[in-house]
C-alpha cells in the first residue's frame, strides 16, 4: 500500500510545498463522466488548498468522434477509444469507472493490476460475485479503491452522520428509505442499458436502491436479514436501434424489509414509475431521543425533531439549513444560504479519496470502499433471492 501512495507522490511531485498531482484516466464521458470531470475541474480552487490536484490525463470512450470531443470539452489531455490502453498509460494514476455497470469489473481489475488507484460507480458490479472479483482484484494489487456513493458526502447526511455517532439520536428504532423517480413510466420508453439485465444486474434495485442501501449500512449499520419484493411493470419496450421490441428482465420497482444487527428495523424501497417525483431521495432515522428526515430534492435541509425540547416551547420538526461555515464541508463553499448542488458531492468524494491515496486517511468508514461495494451487492442480491423465494434471506458476507 505504502509502495502506491509513494508512486502517485513521486509522479506526481511539485515543488515543496505545492499538493502533487494525479494523473486522472476517466472511463466514459456521458452523465458520469460529465459529473466527474466537473468535480475534478472545481476541486483544486474549491477545496483550497487541495490535497491533490487532479491531472486530467486522459478520457476513454468507443466512439471516436464523441470521445475527442469529450477530451476537448472537459479539458483531457488526450483520449482512448479502448480503456486498455488508458489503463496502461504510465500517466494515468488513478482510474475513474463511468462506464455502465457491464463495464466496471473487467477495466476496474485491469486498472487495479496495472498499479493504478481505482474509483467507480456504483453499483459496483451486477452481482456480489462479479464484485467479489473486483474487491480481490484490489487486496490484491494493494490499490485504493472507493465507490461512487455520494451521498454518503451530502453535508446534510453528514451531519446526521454525526448526530448519530456522538449518540445524540440515541437507541435507532427505525430506517425508511425511499428513491423515486419517473423517467420510465411511458411504455414507449426504450429498452436501455440500464432495462437490460445482462449490463445493468438489476434495474430499480441497483439504479437507485444501491444508494439507499448504502445509506442503511453507513446510518445505522448492517442487516442481518432482508425481504423483498419486486416488480416489472411494463415487460416489453421498443429496442434503441429500431430493430422491434425487447423483453425488458430487470425490476421496475423494488420494496425490501432489513433486519439490522443492532435491533433497529428498515423500509427500503426504489421506483422510476412515480409520477412527479424526480430524484425523491427521501429517508427517515427514528430514534429513541428524535427523529432525523433527509430528501436529496431540498438537499441542504435536514428536518430534526427533538424529544428533550419543552413541548410549551419549541418542540416540533425543525428545519435545519445546513449551510453554516461550521456544517460539513461548507468552509469551502460559500457564505450561509447560498446553497450547494448535487454536483459538489462528488468534489467532497474526490476530496475523500485524494486524501486516502495521499496516506492522509482511509476510504472507510466515510467513504465507501470496494469492501462496502461488495457487501451493498450482497444484499441486493438477497432482496432478489427473497422475492424469487418468497422468504427472508440472511445477509452473508464473504470473509
Ligand atoms: N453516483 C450517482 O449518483 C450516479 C448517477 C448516475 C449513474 N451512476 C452510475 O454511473 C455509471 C454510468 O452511468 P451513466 O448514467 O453515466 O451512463 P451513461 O449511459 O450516461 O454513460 C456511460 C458511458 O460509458 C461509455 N461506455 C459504455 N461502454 C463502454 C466501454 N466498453 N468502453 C468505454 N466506454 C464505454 C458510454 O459511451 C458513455 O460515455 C453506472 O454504473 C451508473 O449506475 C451513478
Amino acid at each position: 500500500m505504502s509502495d502506491q501512495v509513494g508512486f502517485v507522490t513521486m509522479a506526481g511531485a511539485r515543488a515543496e510545498g505545492e499538493a502533487p498531482e494525479i494523473g486522472i484516466g476517466m472511463l466514459g464521458y456521458a452523465f458520469m463522466g460529465k459529473a466527474h470531470s466537473n468535480a475534478f475541474k472545481k476541486l483544486p480552487y474549491m477545496m483550497y488548498p487541495p490535497v491533490a490536484v487532479p491531472r486530467l490525463v486522459a478520457i476513454a470512450g468507443r466512439n471516436e468522434a464523441a470521445t475527442a470531443e469529450a477530451a476537448k470539452r472537459y479539458g483531457y489531455q488526450k483520449y482512448y477509444t479502448d480503456w486498455r490502453d488508458m489503463v496502461n498509460d504510465p500517466a494515468v494514476q488513478m482510474f475513474d469507472n463511468g462506464g455502465p455497470n457491464d463495464a466496471h469489473a473487467e477495466p476496474t481489475i485491469a486498472a487495479a493490476q496495472a498499479g493504478k488507484h481505482v474509483f467507480c460507480e456504483k453499483p459496483l458490479a451486477r452481482t456480489a460475485a462479479e464484485a467479489k472479483t473486483m474487491l480481490d482484484a484490489v487486496n490484491k494489487a494493494g490499490v485504493k479503491h472507493m465507490v461512487a456513493f455520494n451521498y454518503r458526502f451530502v453535508p446534510a447526511i453528514v451531519q446526521a452522520k454525526r448526530l448519530i455517532e456522538s449518540g445524540q439520536l440515541g437507541r435507532i428504532f427505525h430506517f425508511r428509505a425511499v428513491y423515486l423517480q419517473e423517467w420510465i413510466i411511458d411504455p414507449n420508453f426504450p429498452k436501455i442499458w440500464r432495462l437490460d439485465k445482462s449490463v445493468a444486474g438489476s434495474g430499480a434495485l441497483g439504479d437507485l436502491g444501491a444508494h439507499v442501501i448504502d445509506l442503511a449500512r453507513y446510518l445505522v449499520g448492517e442487516p442481518k436479514r432482508v425481504m423483498g419484493m419486486t416488480k416489472t411493470f411494463v415487460e416489453e419496450r421498443p429496442l434503441p436501434d429500431g430493430s422491434g421490441m425487447g423483453k425488458v428482465d430487470v425490476d421496475d420497482a423494488f420494496i425490501s424489509l432489513l433486519d439490522f444487527e443492532n435491533g433497529a428495523v428498515g423500509t427500503v424501497e426504489a421506483s422510476r414509475f412515480c409520477q412527479g417525483r424526480k430524484n425523491y431521495n427521501r429517508l427517515e432515522i427514528n430514534g429513541e431521543n428524535g427523529t432525523l428526515e433527509f430528501n436529496l430534492e431540498r438537499m441542504n435541509e435536514l428536518n430534526v425533531f427533538w424529544a428533550h425540547e419543552d413541548p410549551k416551547e419549541t418542540r416540533g420538526f425543525h428545519n435545519v439549513l445546513v449551510s453554516e461555515s461550521y456544517h460539513p464541508y461548507w468552509e469551502n463553499w460559500w457564505p450561509q444560504g447560498h446553497m450547494i448542488g448535487w454536483e459538489h458531492t462528488f468534489v467532497h468524494e474526490f476530496h475523500h479519496f485524494f486524501g486516502a491515496i495521499l496516506g492522509k486517511h482511509e476510504v472507510a468508514p466515510y467513504g465507501a470502499d470496494f469492501v462496502d461495494g461488495y457487501k451493498n451487492a450482497v444484499i441486493c442480491d438477497a432482496i432478489v433471492e427473497s422475492s424469487q423465494s418468497g422468504r427472508a434471506v440472511d445477509v452473508k458476507y464473504e470473509a
